[in-house]
């Protein structure tokens, strides 16, 4: 299993770090035996396994339980989770008792975004044992006050406000930075200043790794498509093609077959 110290050696060597998202047990039992470095319970669970609109949706609770599921299933892989909306706002005692719940659960690292107002927390629970991801750029739990799923760090100042954020979340302790949604040029800026690997979504190929939600690769969705995505499967039309076959078998009295049958 590959853990934060592997992920800057990584980033040292120029060897790149894949990441993807799991929820379930299932798909954890294949992310296991692939190749991909780590894994990611991310809050976007809220959107693709539970059908909200945004992020703001995820509990802890929620969370806890998805990153149960998929511990359940994952062996050989650094497992990471998303710290829910507010988490880190509902008092100091409530954010330890979220990291110890998602911890518990069986997460190695947690994931938190934003930096504004975070540093501090993020610096005790760094100092406490536990790794700590970062996350700039579009960070989908403010996509009200971004006004939408839109780019970040298109002007110099928003920019340079993503560089010193990256640079306080270094300072604070955390092992890696996602970037989303940043372009590709501030991408590559923040990384190259950056002593510890970031891992990219949306922002171009100079990140020290790639992240992407599991179902998205898949292309299991065919409504979402941003420029950023490529589609490693046409999961949705293949998925259908095989429960409609399982369909016509079943009204045309094909299955099951007697090898199929007791
Ligand atoms: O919630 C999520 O899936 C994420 C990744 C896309 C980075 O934060």
């Amino acid at each position: 299993m590959k853990t934060v110290t592997d992920f800057q050696t990584m980033k040292h060597d120029n060897k790149k770090i894949s990441v993807a998202t799991c929820y379930d047990y299932w798909s954890a039992r294949i992310l296991d035996d692939s190749n991909i470095d780590a894994v990611l319970v991310g809050d976007s669970a809220a959107m693709v396994m539970h059908g909200f609109d945004t992020t703001i949706n995820a509990e802890l609770e929620m969370m806890s339980y998805h990153v149960a599921a998929v511990k359940r299933g994952l062996k050989n892989k650094f497992l990471i989770a998303d710290l829910p909306f507010l988490a880190h706002r509902k008092g100091e005692l409530y954010f330890s008792e979220a990291v110890d719940k998602i911890m518990k659960a069986g997460a190695q690292a947690v994931k938190l975004e934003g930096a504004q107002g975070n540093i501090d927390l993020i610096h005790n629970i760094t100092t406490a044992g536990v790794p700590v991801m970062g996350h700039l750029g579009l960070t989908p739990q403010s996509v009200n006050q971004f006004g939408g799923f839109k780019l970040q760090g298109v002007n110099d100042t928003a920019a340079q406000q993503i560089l010193n954020d990256a640079l306080l979340l270094q300072s604070a302790g955390c092992f890696s930075i996602v970037l989303e949604m940043i372009p590709a040029e501030l991408a590559s800026k923040v990384t190259n200043e950056l002593a510890i690997p970031t891992i990219g979504i949306g922002a171009g190929i100079n990140t020290s790794g790639q992240v992407l939600v599991l179902q998205d690769l898949l292309g299991v969705s065919q409504d979402f498509n941003p420029k950023f995505l490529r589609k490693y499967l046409n999961g949705y039309d293949l998925i259908k093609e095989a429960i409609n076959h399982y369909n016509s078998d079943v009204k045309e009295n094909t299955f099951p077959s007697e090898k199929e049958s007791y």
